[in-house]
């Protein structure tokens, strides 16, 4: 078996006192989504946060344990913050567009790793918006504000945005969260197509979500995770009855 891409173990993270992140260890393989699901403030954002270590901006914060990314471990001192970042792309809940144009948003990662081919930089936006489907809708509007698009456009620029680095890894904290439906639909359909090339770790609050999307899922609970297997497994034949327990609604 390939060594998987991400590798969690025993991992713990604490907000000060607060303990966030209990024992948590799990595999991701290469080309895979995994899902992360389970009620709010169970620590889903703080697991994937730290895999591209967001949670070094927090005072007070602490993490031990094990989170390897390609066989790296992230918190090695000498692992700098830039490089992993290459790795590991992010995408938020509600989508963060820089306030400059489609354009620059998109070439904004190689501009301060000091690329400044005109050339390059065009061949970037058109792969990077080829690669979320907005080049046919975008390429005759490259110079309008990222910030005046529509939600759904908006948040496909950022998945562009983190793909024009070329990252091993997608990670996104509800994505679709202040999505409608329709857009919602298109951006699961644009996860499933980016699968075949990177990894992709997806936080929802929706059950049918994470189903529909997912090849894996964690199932997190009080900082838990309760239980992680194959997506259909998960839902159709979960071996907790914690994980049971939600997916039937009962709670959450
Ligand atoms: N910056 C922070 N400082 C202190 N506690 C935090 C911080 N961020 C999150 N928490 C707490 O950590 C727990 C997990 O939060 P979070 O990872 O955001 O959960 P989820 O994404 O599953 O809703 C919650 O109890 C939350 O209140
Ligand atoms: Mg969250």
């Amino acid at each position: 078996m390939k060594s998987p891409i991400i590798e969690i173990q025993r991992l713990n993270f604490y907000y000060g006192t607060f303990h966030a992140l209990k024992e948590i260890s799990m595999m991701f393989s290469e080309n895979t989504i995994t899902a992360l699901i389970g009620p709010s403030g169970c620590g889903k954002s703080t697991l994937v946060r730290l895999v591209n270590r967001m949670s070094d901006m927090i005072e007070g914060a602490r993490a031990s344990g094990v989170l390897r990314v390609s066989g790296r471990d992230i918190f090695d001192p000498t692992y700098e913050i830039s490089q992993l970042r290459r790795e590991v792309g992010m995408v938020f809940q509600i989508p963060n567009p820089f306030p400059f144009s489609v354009y620059e948003n998109l070439i904004f990662g190689h501009k301060i790793a000091g690329v400044s081919k005109k050339d390059e930089f065009e061949r970037i936006v058109e792969e990077s918006l080829k690669s979320v489907n907005l080049w046919d809708s975008l390429k005759d509007s490259l110079n309008v504000q990222a910030l005046s698009l529509s939600a759904d456009f908006q948040q496909r620029i950022c998945i562009a945005r983190a793909i024009a680095i070329k990252p091993k890894i997608i990670l996104m904290d509800e994505p679709c969260s202040s999505l409608d439906p329709i857009a919602t639909q298109k951006i699961e359909e644009l996860v499933q197509e980016l699968k075949s090339k990177y990894t992709i770790v997806i936080v929802t609050h929706s059950m049918q979500q994470a189903a529909r999307v997912s090849n894996f899922t964690g199932y997190m609970l009080l900082g838990e995770l309760i239980e992680f297997d194959k997506t259909a497994t998960i839902f159709r034949n979960p071996k907790d009855s914690r994980t049971e327990d939600y997916i039937s609604g009962k709670f959450g």
